[in-house]
């Protein structure tokens, strides 16, 4: 079979499976498999495949056609620019959450004239904000935080080839953090309402990790766990910088009482409420 062919054939076996974007899958799956990239597959379309290549796409198709993210198949995805290694531990990350990088580092970047900041990722997942301020932030301490075990080996991969300065811990939130230690804690914890399951894509619903998606009944149980704990480790005059969703920006405002200013969300390209942003007061 033909490069040509064994694209034409896997376009239409995912268009068959209604695999959303089924082009791009088509196309990224057979690269993955020849180890090549696009310009390669457009050079050369009659180029035979092996007997080998045809089994190994095949394998990538039937992945896919299930409802494996493609991410998962080829273990990459790209954020801030960079090249993250995924499994099915670590949510895939989404190219909304680089506003959530932005505004850290921008809050990063006007503490750094005064000290080199501390900054804490709270469910780190595959460290794509850790490594992404980090490597923004040279001279920041980075620490990311999550309860999985699984998702901090990737994480700790990821950070050994792009930010090797980030480190990563194993707890809850944020319990392992000294009082007043931190200038910034940032988040993209998870916020969908275990209520909502069947209203997502079977992608998300049946590949993606649970903890990482679903916070419990109401979307809004681990901002609420989240807000005093981030009180409790920032200096005053810090920051929180969370990733919101339309569904839960006016609930996780209403999280922030007396003791915080400066409240601020602002919206991601598609003009969804993507990034709220706090202030510690200093007399907290
Ligand atoms: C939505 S994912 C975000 C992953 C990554 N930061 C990103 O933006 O792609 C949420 C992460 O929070 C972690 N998590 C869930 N509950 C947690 C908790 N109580 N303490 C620490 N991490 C938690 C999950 O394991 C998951 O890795």
């Amino acid at each position: 079979m033909r490069i040509e062919e064994a694209f034409r054939t896997g376009l239409k076996m995912l268009e068959e499976s209604a695999v959303p974007s089924a082009r791009i899958a088509a196309e990224v799956l057979l690269m993955h498999t020849l180890a090549c990239d696009r310009a390669y597959l457009y050079a050369h379309p009659e180029r035979h495949l092996s007997e080998a290549e045809q089994a190994g796409y095949a394998c990538c198709l039937q992945q896919r056609a299930g409802g494996k993210p493609t991410q998962y198949i080829t273990g990459h995805q790209e954020f801030w620019g960079l090249d993250f290694r995924v499994t099915t531990e670590v949510l895939i990350p989404r190219p909304e959450t680089e506003h959530v990088v932005e505004r850290a580092v921008e809050l990063g970047q006007a503490m750094a004239a005064e000290r080199a900041p501390a900054i804490v990722d709270v469910g780190t997942g595959s460290g794509c904000i850790a490594v992404a301020a980090s490597r923004e932030l040279p001279r920041a301490r980075v620490l990311g935080t999550d309860i999985s075990e699984g998702a901090l080996r990737v994480a700790a991969e990821n950070a050994r080839r792009l930010a090797p300065h980030a480190r990563f811990c194993r707890c809850d939130l944020l319990a392992a953090v000294a009082g007043r230690s931190v200038d910034i804690v940032v988040s993209n914890p998870p916020y969908v309402p275990t209520t909502a399951a069947a209203g997502l894509q079977r992608e998300i619903r049946e590949h993606e990790p649970h903890q990482a998606v679903f916070a419990g009944p109401q979307g809004m149980e681990v901002y609420e766990a989240l807000v005093p704990e981030a009180a409790r480790v920032l200096r005053p005059g810090g920051w929180v910088v969370f990733e919101l969703s339309y569904n839960t920006v006016e609930r996780v405002r209403a999280l922030f009482d007396e003791r915080w200013s400066e409240v601020e969300v602002r919206p991601d390209l598609a003009g969804i409420p993507r990034v709220g942003s706090a202030q510690l007061r200093v007399m907290s």
